[in-house]
């Protein structure tokens, strides 16, 4: 019988280290380190259930199988086309987000075409049952257990012939051959190492949750994201009801696509076109405000950047961003100054990317100088003008990808004017929208006015 091995795994990056160190050697991170010891394992249990005769690849080609759908277009499009037999799907998420309520609604959703089980170690039945109840889910055939043993769910799976098991939360389930609480690295690692066994040997599809933590006993998702095919998050900023879904792994799809939801009395609901709540105006312009086209995954999005300038009463005047990058806010400043001649260094900064969503591309940089200096000014921006462009430091304004695409977006919600850096002039005019192009910050700030 093999030794069991002992190593130590950090709880934020997930790598693992042979010996014990105040700080974790991959991602700098303190006090993250926890023990891990691999229970003994015969060779038979290692194998598990996979069939390990080698097959000529051809042979297995073009054998894939039809996707699941869970019922909402917006999960299935960030899954990559619904949802694949025998994968494993890790959502993470803050506790409360509504991680189970969306899974619950999937279940519920899948129930009505094939056997799901939905395990849960969180929550009593009566409080799930509760819970569909309000949410009007159909009573369908959906099996919910309240268990927090692995093998006993597995079991379960196996003999009602799930196609789909949802497990709330990793966090909360342990299998019996290791001795570490429900929780700690080992637990979580060997749970989720027995659940992706079953979902390869029976081609189950399987859903877990997972509740990130920043620091503290409870390992996170990270742990397990390069054991699992799928890791979405789950996210929102608190206060907003909407909530996004975003896949940052997935063997089945395109990363960085999004899906948006709404949280509301009645659960979640999908946000097929989520320019209109990001756009949600008053009928009067204003300034500080400007809006631009982002793009996520494979769509488009229109977006509001907001920005508030005020004189400052302090030595260091304040910067402060949501949603945007607040390096990048300091950079722009940066080029504001140098190349506009736009001074701003006694003025308090506000930069806020409305909705609660994160702009994490440059296309946003000329919004955000647009709605600086029109907050500085007083002088609201048309309200049919959209803008998108990254922003050098040299002060030109430098193209972005699907500049084409963007525009048609825009021109699509009714905008009228664009400005936009010189090679994203589109070749062909667009109907219904005009485009000023231009190659530097002074001549955007021109345009503008
Ligand atoms: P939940 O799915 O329990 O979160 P998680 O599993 O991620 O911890 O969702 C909890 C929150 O969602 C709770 O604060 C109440 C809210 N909620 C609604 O607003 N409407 C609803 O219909 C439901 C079921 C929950
Ligand atoms: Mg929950």
């Amino acid at each position: 019988m093999a030794k069991p091995r002992t190593a130590f795994v950090c709880s934020a990056c997930g790598a693992d280290t042979p010996r014990w160190a105040g700080q974790c050697p991959a991602c700098g991170e303190w006090n993250t380190l926890a023990s891990f010891t691999e229970p003994r394992r015969s060779g038979t249990a290692r194998r598990g259930g996979l069939a390990t005769a080698p097959q000529p690849i051809a042979a297995v080609a073009g054998q894939e199988e039809a996707r699941l759908a869970t019922g909402f277009a917006e999960l299935d499009r960030v899954l990559g086309g619904g949802l694949a037999p025998g994968s494993v799907t890790l959502i993470g998420g803050d506790p409360g987000i509504g991680k189970s309520t969306l899974l619950l609604q999937c279940a519920a959703a899948l129930a009505a075409e094939l056997p799901v089980l939905y395990a849960t170690g969180e929550e009593s039945i009566r409080q799930v049952a509760e819970r569909a109840r309000r949410l009007g889910l159909p009573p369908g055939t959906l099996a919910v257990v309240a268990e927090t043993s692995v093998e006993r769910i597995l079991e379960l799976a196996g003999e009602s012939a799930a196609r789909a098991l949802v497990v709330d939360s990793i966090q909360t389930m342990s299998v019996a051959a290791v001795e570490a609480a429900p929780g700690a690295v080992t637990q979580l690692r060997e749970s989720t190492a027995s659940l992706v066994r079953h979902a390869k040997a029976t081609g189950t599809a399987v859903l877990l949750i997972g509740h990130v933590t920043r620091e503290g006993v409870i390992a996170g998702p990270r742990v397990l994201e390069h054991m699992v095919d799928t890791v979405l998050y789950f996210e929102s900023d608190s206060g907003s009801r909407f909530r996004v879904i975003r896949a940052v792994k997935n063997r089945f799809g395109a990363v960085n696509e999004i899906g948006v939801f709404a949280m509301e009395g009645q659960g979640l609901r999908e946000v097929r076109n989520p320019s209109a709540i990001f756009l949600s105006r008053g009928t009067q312009p204003v300034p500080g405000s400007a809006v631009t086209v982002a793009r996520e995954g494979t769509r488009q999005m229109l977006i509001e950047v907001q920005a508030l300038v005020d004189e400052s009463a302090l030595a260091n005047p304040r910067r402060v961003a949501v949603g945007f990058e607040s390096n990048r806010v300091a950079l722009l400043l940066a080029v504001l100054h140098r190349h506009a001649g736009v001074a701003l260094a006694a003025h308090d900064v506000f930069v806020n990317v409305v909705g609660g969503v994160h702009l994490g591309e440059t296309a946003a940089d000329l919004a955000v100088i647009a709605a600086l200096a029109s907050s500085l000014d007083g002088r609201p921006l048309p309200q049919d003008l959209v803008l998108f462009g990254e922003v050098g430091l040299t002060g030109e304004i430098r193209p972005v990808p699907y500049g084409e695409e963007r525009l048609r977006e825009a021109a699509k919600h009714g905008f009228r004017r664009a400005v936009v850096a010189r090679a994203n002039a589109p070749r062909q005019p667009i109907e219904g929208i005009a485009v000023t192009s231009v190659s530097g910050i002074r001549e955007a700030l021109t345009a503008l006015n």
